[in-house]
């Protein structure tokens, strides 16, 4: 096959039919293909992954996608493939953001508002980026959300079976000016990275009211930490919302964050926690990940955990103009405390409980199920998108601090006073044995018949299950979900597997326990948590499989 390049002049492009043999190991998990970069740039690698991406499209002549980055390591190098293989599959039309930086809630704007075809997002998100970290594709269809698990299946299975990818050779486009390019009969249209995204956040929070607040002196400290939201926390915060210059620390993406791990959390984000429990800290912290699509909010010297942030957002959605006409639902993983389902009682609304990773939520949104959805791993959103979105989240906040006229530490404590308090905590075990932990969890799964009614250190046990989901919109059953074990008194354990590991297995222990007593509310987690973590331990039996004493990380 031959593709002609407009204009007489133009040379004949060929294209180049591959020879190549499968890789086993490209299964999508919770979100997207997370590999480390050594075996991401084993020849062919990328080619294959893309191409079965292409054959399970099918129709992929005359199609756009948008084409996005995080700006780690070997995103340009993995741009330049990507293009010259769609070019050789037909594609009509690619947008990709300036340098290759497009966070993924702003690829999943672009997706809906330019009505494209779906896009390629290139980021391993929270994970670490550089030579001997991680890279990632996430595929995501025309509503701007994740591929759902049919299709990422049917993506492994044509990964299995593939003999040849198509590419054309040509030289590279340059991605660092805004503007538009041809490549063999492909459009490149190089985008402003920010601007969609911004607008969107205009139509949505109350900007008049949050630059207001910034004018009054309130004080905010968001760490980007040298990953993808720096380029849009400049313009929203300091440059659209007057906050004061130097507001946004490691602003600049750098294609390894700087060393660091670019997870919004207490642990990874301890610079920002350092600035948050000092002297004279700022009114409000807030970090974004990798991608840009998660994020932690802090109030001075206050931790707000994503539980608490999904039912605060959920309380008080009526004060932002987007959603002043109330939530149609909301929905919450499965792991995710039930802070939130407390608020949708009261609201009289539905609060859908689905698996983990936001590909779920997809459908609840398109069929107008839900409105606000999120995950105690630092991920909120709404209807606006078809991802979680970091920046989003924390405007969200500002737009509340702003009509209301209280801290973030009073907001949240009201909101305890008024539900009652769900405590929450993570823990995650990591690097752990692949087959220990199979068994682990085999083991847990044996053992959910014979604890109902049954006393653990004294705690009756109301229910336990391997959760599974049916979807209410088309009907299909995700199972083996997790392991929940449910307590008389509200208290709930659950144990899953991480999907977004590249090393290893991780196993994640969710805690929670609801508290009421207005004399109550203001306990250290950790010890309010620790009959419950004991259990935990002991039920799974943590030692025996991990060897671990303690878990590696705690949020
Ligand atoms: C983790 C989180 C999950 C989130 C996903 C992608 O997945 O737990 O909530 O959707 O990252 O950001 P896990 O590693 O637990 O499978
Ligand atoms: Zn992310």
């Amino acid at each position: 096959m031959e593709i002609r390049t407009s204009g007489p002049e133009q040379p004949t492009i060929a294209v180049r039919t591959v020879q190549t043999q499968p890789f086993a190991d490209q299964k999508m998990g919770t979100s997207g293909l997370r590999k480390a970069v050594k075996l991401i740039k084993q020849p062919h690698y990328l080619e294959n992954l893309f191409q079965s991406i292409f054959d399970v499209r099918k129709d992929n002549v005359g199609k756009s996608l948008v084409l996005a980055g995080d700006g780690r390591y070997w995103n340009l190098e993995t741009i330049q493939i990507f293009l010259k293989m769609a070019a050789a599959n037909g594609i009509a039309h690619v947008k990709v953001g300036q340098n290759g930086i497009l966070s993924t809630p702003a690829a999943s704007c672009v997706i809906r508002k330019y009505k494209t075809d779906g896009g390629i997002l290139l980021t391993a998100s929270h994970n670490p980026g550089g030579e001997n970290a991680d890279f990632g594709v996430k595929y995501n269809i025309a509503s701007g959300g994740p591929a759902p698990e049919n299709v990422t299946n049917a993506i492994f299975e044509a990964s299995k079976a593939i003999s040849s990818y198509k590419i054309i050779d040509a030289p590279d486009i340059d991605i660092s000016r805004i503007g538009q390019h041809r490549l063999a009969e492909m459009t490149v249209e190089v985008i402003d990275s920010v601007l969609d995204y911004q607008e969107l956040m205009e139509s949505i929070f109350d900007f008049p009211a949050i630059k207001q607040l910034f004018q009054t002196g309130f004080t905010l400290c968001m760490d980007s930490l040298h990953a993808v939201t720096g380029p849009y926390a400049h313009s929203i915060f300091e440059k659209t919302l007057g906050a004061k210059n130097g507001t946004v620390h490691n602003g600049t993406p750098l294609t390894d964050f700087g060393g660091g791990h670019p997870d919004p959390n207490l642990v990874y984000a301890h610079d920002l926690v350092k600035i948050i429990f000092g002297d004279n800290a700022p009114d409000m912290g807030a970090a974004c990940d990798g991608d840009g699509d998660r994020n932690m909010i802090l109030g001075k010297k206050f931790f707000v955990t994503p539980g608490d942030s999904l039912a605060v957002l959920a309380a008080n959605a009526k004060l932002i103009p987007a959603y002043k006409n109330g939530l149609a639902g909301v929905a919450r993983s499965m792991p995710t405390s039930q802070a939130v389902d407390l608020v949708a009682q009261k609201l009289g609304i539905t609060c859908y409980e689905t698996p983990t990773g936001w590909k779920f939520f997809g459908n609840l949104m398109d069929a107008g199920k839900t409105t606000l959805c999120g995950e105690e791993s630092f991920g909120t959103g709404s209807n606006h998108i078809r991802e979680k979105d970091g920046l989003w989240a924390i405007l969200f906040w500002l737009n509340i601090v702003a009509a209301r006229k209280q801290s973030i530490e009073e907001i949240v404590r009201e909101h305890w006073k008024t539900y009652g308090r769900n405590y929450y905590t993570r823990h995650d075990y990591e690097g752990v044995d692949l087959a220990q932990a199979d068994q682990m969890m085999n083991e847990l799964i044996a053992l959910t018949g014979t604890l109902k009614g049954k006393k653990l250190q004294g705690h009756e046990v109301q229910y336990a299950d391997d959760f599974a989901y049916t979807d209410p919109v088309d009907g299909s059953v995700s199972k083996n979900q997790g392991v929940r074990i449910g307590f008389v008194d509200g208290s709930r354990i659950v144990f899953r597997l991480s999907g977004t590991g590249t090393t290893g297995a991780t196993l994640r222990v969710y805690v929670e326990k609801f508290e009421n007593n207005p004399d109550k509310l203001d306990q250290d987690s950790q010890e309010c948590l620790k009959d419950f973590i004991a259990i935990a331990r002991e039920t799974a039996g943590i030692k025996k499989h991990t060897g671990m004493d303690k878990p590696t990380v705690i949020t």
